[in-house]
């Protein structure tokens, strides 16, 4: 054994003892007659100390050399500390060393590893197993550990099974690109990376298998984003007999479960909103409820007036900011310029604010009295102190802004506590969305889910009316996960791949073998699928999931660590009978 303790368990008990530790050197501080090292490892740090007085010569000599990241060994004895250190839970003591060993020298780091590092992002990526010393990057992964133990545990419980499925299969269409695997044995043919192990866990069920999970790689070639990386966790689960509300129920307890075992906290039912409540009153399909705010449709007290702005467009709706009646036209000419940016896209804000006093003033005052504006804060609910914030254009276009514009004042207002957590199911989904690019139907969930049962007729007639029996799990403005009852019948299954435009030969040859399988005795079936990811990230209170991920990729889908993706070498490329083409041919 290299260490007899880890540099995080030493206290006053243990005085007297003699012990031998290892670890890394955080940092030195010599006095000439005395050195004090910091040593650490995953478990925390403890203090060294030689002593020219008491330490063996060779040894104080020795210490001398020491430099930051160094790996060392030190036997000696613990005493308790002159001047304690409350903040750390060895601080009552230190090791008065007599021997040291060096295991391995250490250049000098990129950045310091400290909890407040000077290292930028992408410093810290390139050196990442550097980055992992660093106690706010350990304490995530550990957490992450906590959280997915925690999850293995309960569903084993509740009686479901892991099981593995393939990496390497044929494309499975979440709405995003593969990712995609050339073979060397059959050249000229790609396996397809999972973007989810859908097909795969609904055939576990065909197969009897009855519950499932899997804490599971994913693999989605999109455009990336803090909550998005291009290989992601999923905690993947599929049931056998069970109804929409079964496997909300299952699933709200497994996260009601993991908020209270994590952070103490009872969250209570979670409130089932359907997807047209919530695009009503939030503009989202995900919203954030921790904090109000709730959009006010406006057109009744908006048009008529003589605003042309109001007056030409489909819809107009409003949110209160509370106590924001306050800001100056500085701040409020930031909010314009905010929503004008091209990630919003929104041609204007109007505002009004309902002064404390009870008086109204506004950037429409030509065309609208105080009367219209009490108006207006009635149908907003607005209060004296609130600052109404206007919008006006087509509906979805128009919600989806001030629903980022909601989300913005939120945490201008400081609304979005980390430490409350606001879950919320989204039911009833549109089965279908319209894609004007191609000028055809998408699966909004994805093409195995099923649509409510007395609203199959009316995909023959209108399409995009019929609501699914799919589902969001909502978590403080995110979607931690999603899932749907699935088609388990061979007909609808084949009018589904219809719809969404794939011929018979099409849906033959990419999905065969699910249509087989349908004509096997296929019970009726759902699930669910979490982003792991996601899910520790915000149950840790923070909403970048790379800070969860041991070796993430950056914003633009590189491993700066290892430096990946790079060229093959042209063996490589000839064996897989690839060719590249030259770029400017591209
Ligand atoms: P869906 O596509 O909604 O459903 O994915 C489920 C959950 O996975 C997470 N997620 C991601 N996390 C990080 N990075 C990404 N690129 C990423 N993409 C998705 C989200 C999301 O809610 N097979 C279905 C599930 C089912 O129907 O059972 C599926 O994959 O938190």
């Amino acid at each position: 054994m290299l260490r007899t303790n880890n540099c995080g368990a030493l206290g006053l008990a243990e005085v007297g003892q003699q012990v031998t530790l290892a670890g890394w050197v955080q940092k030195t501080r010599n006095k000439g007659f005395m050195l004090w090292v910091d040593l650490r490892d995953r478990y925390g740090i403890t203090q060294i100390i030689f002593d020219s007085e008491r330490t063996p010569k060779a040894v104080f000599e020795q210490a001398q050399s020491l430099g930051r990241e160094f790996v060392i060994q030190i036997r000696g004895e613990v005493i308790e500390r002159e001047s304690k250190n409350p903040n750390m839970n060895t601080g009552d003591i230190e090791i008065l060393a007599d021997q040291l060993h060096i295991l391995n020298t250490a250049s000098t780091p990129p950045f310091t590893i400290e909890d407040k590092t000077d290292g930028g992002e992408e410093l810290r990526m390139q050196y990442r197993y550097l980055d992992i010393r660093r106690k706010p990057v350990r304490d995530n992964l550990l957490f992450r550990h906590q959280v997915t133990l925690a999850v293995r545990n309960y569903l084993s419980k509740a009686n479901f099974v892991e099981v593995e499925t393939p990496y390497l299969i044929k494309s499975t269409p979440e709405g995003a690109r593969d990712f995609v695997v050339p073979s060397r044995m059959h050249k000229g043919e790609f396996y397809a990376l999972p973007q989810s192990p859908q097909t795969f866990k609904q055939l576990l069920m065909v197969g009897g298998m009855d519950k499932y999970f899997q804490i599971v790689k994913c693999f989605r070639d999109e455009d990336l984003r803090a909550d998005r990386q291009p290989e992601f966790t999923q905690i993947d689960c599929e049931l056998t007999f069970v109804e929409q509300d079964d496997i909300l129920d299952q699933f709200e307890g497994l996260t009601r479960h993991l908020i209270k075992n994590i952070h103490g906290v009872d969250v209570g039912e979670f409130p089932r909103m359907p997807y047209e409540e919530a695009m009503r009153r939030f503009g989202n399909d995900k919203p954030d409820i921790r904090f109000g705010m709730e959009f006010a449709e406006m057109n009744a007290v908006a048009k008529g007036k003589g605003f042309g702005v109001f007056d030409n467009q489909e819809f107009v709706v409003g949110i209160a900011v509370p106590g924001a009646a306050e800001y100056t036209r500085k701040q409020i000419d930031g909010l314009i310029d905010w929503v004008k940016r091209p990630q919003i896209g929104a041609l204007g804000l109007v505002w009004a604010k309902y002064n404390a006093d009870g008086s109204f003033k506004s950037s429409v005052d030509k065309f609208f009295t105080a009367e219209d504006l009490s108006a207006w804060a009635e149908t907003t609910g607005a209060q004296p102190g609130d600052l109404m914030l206007v919008m006006a254009g087509a509906k979805d276009s128009t919600r989806s802004q001030l629903s980022a514009l909601r989300m913005e004042m939120a945490e201008r207002l400081e609304l979005r506590d980390p430490t409350v957590f606001a879950p919320l199911w989204v039911t009833d989904f549109p089965l279908l969305e319209w894609d004007e690019e191609s000028q055809r139907y998408h699966a909004m969930h994805h093409p195995f889910t099923a649509p409510k049962p007395e609203e199959i007729e009316l995909l023959a007639t209108d399409p995009g009316k019929v609501k699914a029996n799919a589902y969001d799990l909502v978590l403080n403005g995110n979607e931690i996960g999603g899932g749907s009852i699935r088609i388990h019948d061979g007909d609808l299954q084949q009018k589904m791949f219809d719809l969404l435009g794939f011929t018979p030969e099409e849906a033959q040859a990419q999905f065969g073998f699910l249509m087989d399988a349908f004509q096997y005795g296929a019970p009726p079936h759902g699930g669910i699928a979490f982003g792991l990811d996601r899910l520790v990230a915000i149950l840790g209170g923070q909403e970048t999931i790379r800070d969860f991920i041991a070796f993430p990729k950056n914003n633009s889908g590189r491993d700066l660590m290892i430096d990946a993706p790079t060229s093959i070498d042209a063996g490589q490329l000839d064996e897989l009978a690839l060719v590249i083409q030259p770029k400017d041919e591209v």
